[in-house]
């Protein structure tokens, strides 16, 4: 489908995303003709500038961060932008945005359809909301659509969230609202989707007959950087698990929808989340690592510790490193451990989820090979060297019986070719041609939250008392090696 005439609104646009993505991803959308002709982009933000400004800002922050896009395309999208500088809790920056998307409207032929992304402070999203509803700018009448992007954090935890989606609710309906998670913005993670339903040759084997178990890991080689406001309230398992490794557990967990409609994919998400196993509160002591780094070197660049940034406490006992070992309570998947495990400050920035297939009723090769063979495993390597690689066992050549691990390489940008992309394209696009699959539905938001509600109640009742526990530049904490080794597993090394 094509995009409609429309008009994107951005709160926030002073912010770092609006010049790091959104606009990188709208020029790309651009230099793909994928952009009307009649479409417009709005920003709002407490700073003062004047259109001009804004669009000089803005090409200079694609010139530097999406340096592969043409002048052409540029003045293109320049040509397109505006500024409006106003606080978000007065309602006279509405009249005025009112007044202005009227004469954007008149100008661009944009034809009434408001797409507004909420990049700013979770704070401000239901204020943003209803002073839009207040003006009827949210209402859609025949042939003209409203929408409303969120960035995360959606809710602190359950009852957080449950608010949140119930005063969204009485302001907007639930097909209005796109819950953005940029991990469904991923070439590779989409492509999980296609990997599990569009082969027969993986199809039969994905359950618990064949796959032993299933490591999930997103680890990044950064602190906390700047964030440490946030992050020191937040830690790991709100700000990656609840969200993101949930994304992609679901993926690979859940079943056939019935189609690829949004409420098809999004029941079946659901309905994967809601079957993982409550973990009681004794099992969150015995299946949860939680880790916090030390001072270290990450890629031979010291990283100062956690408690030293200044944005943090100096006894705080936030978690940059989490481990989980979940069960999925259904039919396909009973008895096996899915292992998730994410933090900051770790020896290497590698998102890869692994799927360690059950051994061969027989080994015959062990008595020459002296050695269990190394078990299958598929490799989806979400981030970075995109791609899949399947491990199985060979002959090694020579006069004895001796078996090695090989492996089968499928590497996106060697078949495909690199594109430049932000991981925003398709969501922003999805959204202006209304497709919702890749978005969060409000129930998905709060299971998530559901899940690790337990979780958080226990570490909350019992602070760590060894923290820090893992150093910069590490794989993180002892116990979360030994979370494996209790099950005879281990992590296989990612990256
Ligand atoms: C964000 C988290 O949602 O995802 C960050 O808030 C994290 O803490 C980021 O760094 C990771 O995203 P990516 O795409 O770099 O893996």
């Amino acid at each position: 489908p094509s995009i409609p005439p429309c008009t994107i609104v951005i709160f926030g646009a002073a912010g770092d995303l609006t010049k790091r993505k959104l606009i990188p991803a709208l020029g790309n959308l651009a230099k793909g003709h994928l952009l009307p002709d009649n479409f417009a982009i709005v920003g709002v933000a407490r700073a003062s500038m004047n259109h001009e400004e804004f669009r000089q800002a803005m090409n200079s922050a694609m010139q530097e961060l999406a340096p592969y896009l043409e002048a052409e395309q540029r003045d293109w999208l320049c040509k397109r932008l505006y500024y409006l500088s106003g606080e978000f809790k007065q309602a006279e920056t509405y009249d005025r945005l009112q007044q202005l998307l009227d004469q954007i409207d008149h100008t661009h032929h944009t034809q009434g359809n408001y797409l507004y992304y909420l990049a700013t402070a979770p704070e401000f999203f239901c204020e943003i909301i209803w002073q839009l509803h207040s003006l009827g700018l949210v209402d859609e009448t025949a042939g003209q659509w409203r929408r409303a992007i969120l960035e995360k954090p959606f809710g602190h935890d359950l009852i957080s969230a449950r608010v949140l989606n119930q005063t969204l609710s009485k302001a907007l309906k639930e097909h209005q609202i796109y819950r953005i998670d940029h991990y469904l913005g991923k070439e590779t993670v989409q492509n999980i989707l296609v990997f599990r339903f569009g082969n027969g040759l993986f199809d039969p084997l994905w359950n618990h007959r064949y796959i032993d178990h299933v490591q999930i890991t997103v680890a990044e080689q950064v602190g906390v950087e700047n964030r440490g406001g946030y992050y020191d309230v937040t830690g790991a398992l709100r700000d990656m698990v609840q969200n993101h490794l949930f994304q992609l557990l679901a993926m690979i967990a859940m079943e056939p929808p019935i189609s690829f409609e949004a409420d098809a994919v999004r029941d079946e998400k659901t309905k994967l989340l809601r079957s993982i196993r409550p973990l009681q509160p004794e099992e969150v002591l015995t299946h949860t690592v939680r880790g916090q780094y030390k001072a270290g070197t990450v890629q031979d660049k010291p990283l100062t510790a956690y408690q030293d940034d200044p944005k943090v406490a100096s006894d705080s006992v936030t978690e940059t490193f989490v481990a989980l070992k979940l069960f999925i309570d259904n039919w396909r998947w009973t008895g096996v451990p899915f292992y998730l495990r994410t933090g900051k400050a770790m020896s290497d920035r590698v998102s890869e989820i692994v799927i360690q297939f059950k051994q061969v009723p027989q080994v015959f090769f062990r008595q020459t090979s002296m050695e269990q063979p190394t078990p299958n495993l598929i490799r989806l390597r979400i981030q970075p060297n995109e791609g899949i690689h399947v491990q199985f066992g060979a002959k090694v050549p020579g006069p004895v019986m001796k078996t090695g691990a090989v492996e089968m390489d499928f590497c996106y940008a060697k078949h495909f070719g690199t594109s430049p992309s932000t991981g925003y394209e398709t969501l922003l696009y999805d959204c202006m041609v209304g497709d919702a699959t890749l978005f969060q539905r409000a129930d998905t938001v709060e299971i998530s939250w559901d899940v690790i509600t337990p979780v958080l109640d226990v570490w909350q009742s019992l602070p760590p008392r060894n923290f820090p526990n893992y150093t910069a530049g590490s794989w993180g904490p002892q116990e979360s090696d030994a979370l494996l080794q209790q099950d005879q597993r281990h992590w296989w090394e990612v990256g």
